[in-house]
């Protein structure tokens, strides 16, 4: 089955599908079980963002053995467990390698009926847009590299960081959505792109009502900005329209890119206020309406 998300998609019966994903990346915060915990949830987000339902995962572990005491490789373990415990997955098994630079994440497999599968190409012309979680992780996680982020903001974002798209993702099956893909490293702007293009439609976003960590203004201000924000904007600015009003650091906001982001949906108008009232109840009161599906400019984005 041909893939358009970052998940590949393999058809067993007519009824029954397998989804397998990998991430892995270096660390993004100082706890070790922390960051195990959100390496889990970034790994599992992809089957999520399908509807689907994860049921094995296997370690990927890259350790500097000679650099480390194996007690931090054990808290980043422990996080990584915790949290498929919780998503009720099975960890399988794994393999880990001596390395000068400490990598972990996981690979993930899941299934969905093929039927019901949830796509970023389904969006329709008039549908609402819903993002599940606030933005500004990227932006956030170079302020704490510098030392310049506050320890109460670093528990903050690691909250939302290891918040599974589980419920959002039960949810939107539930209620019945058009299309979602998951917002990680092509940033906010990057994936609704894709979303835009393997839909044939165009999206506007109204950037005011983008949830965002109100630190990452400050932050952008004092040129805090992970590389793979910029090469976000050079990639995709081509499809990008900002309308006057928009400011700077709001900009480079929607194009940070995110680790273990929430889901980008997209849902018709009737059904898309049941949709954000049980998201803001059931998992992150954030959840909000950022933008429409429109049959002009396909692949573009106007950002108002
Ligand atoms: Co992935
Ligand atoms: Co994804
Ligand atoms: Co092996």
């Amino acid at each position: 089955m041909e893939s358009l998300d970052d998940a590949g998609v393999y058809k067993l019966t007519d009824d029954l599908a397998i989804i397998q994903t990998v991430d892995f990346f270096t660390p993004i915060v100082d706890n070790p079980y922390d960051f195990g915990q959100i390496a889990a949830a970034n790994a599992l987000s992809d089957v999520y963002a399908m509807g689907g339902k994860p049921l094995t995962a296997m370690n990927i572990v890259c350790f500097p053995a000679k650099k480390l005491d194996i007690s931090v490789l054990k808290d980043i373990l422990k996080g990584g467990i915790d949290k498929m415990m919780e998503a009720g997955v099975t960890l399988v098994g794994g393999h880990s390698i001596d390395d000068a630079e400490l990598k972990y994440g996981l690979s993930v497999t899941g299934v969905v009926d093929p039927r019901n599968m949830v796509t970023n190409a389904g969006a329709k012309a008039g549908d609402k847009l819903i993002l599940t979680k606030p933005l500004g992780t990227g932006i956030i996680g170079t302020a704490l590299k510098a030392g310049k982020a506050s320890k109460e903001l670093v528990v903050r974002v690691t909250k939302y960081m290891t918040t599974l798209n589980k419920k959002a993702s039960v949810l939107m099956r539930e209620v019945g959505v058009h299309a979602c893909t998951d917002i990680t490293g092509f940033g906010f702007l990057g994936h609704a792109c894709q979303l835009a293009e393997n839909s044939g439609v165009g999206i506007k976003v109204n950037s005011t009502s983008v949830p965002v960590f109100p630190e990452v203004e400050d932050f952008i201000k004092r040129a805090l900005i992970p590389g793979g924000l910029n090469r976000n904007r050079e990639f995709y600015s081509k499809n990008i329209k900002f309308s006057k009003q928009v400011p700077d650091y709001l900009r480079d906001v929607l194009f940070d890119p995110q680790t273990s982001g929430g889901l980008l949906i997209s849902i018709t108008p009737d059904k898309a206020a049941l949709l954000l009232d049980k998201l803001k109840k059931a998992v992150i009161p954030e959840a909000a309406i950022v933008g429409e599906i429109v049959s002009k400019h396909a692949g573009k984005i106007i950002v108002d």
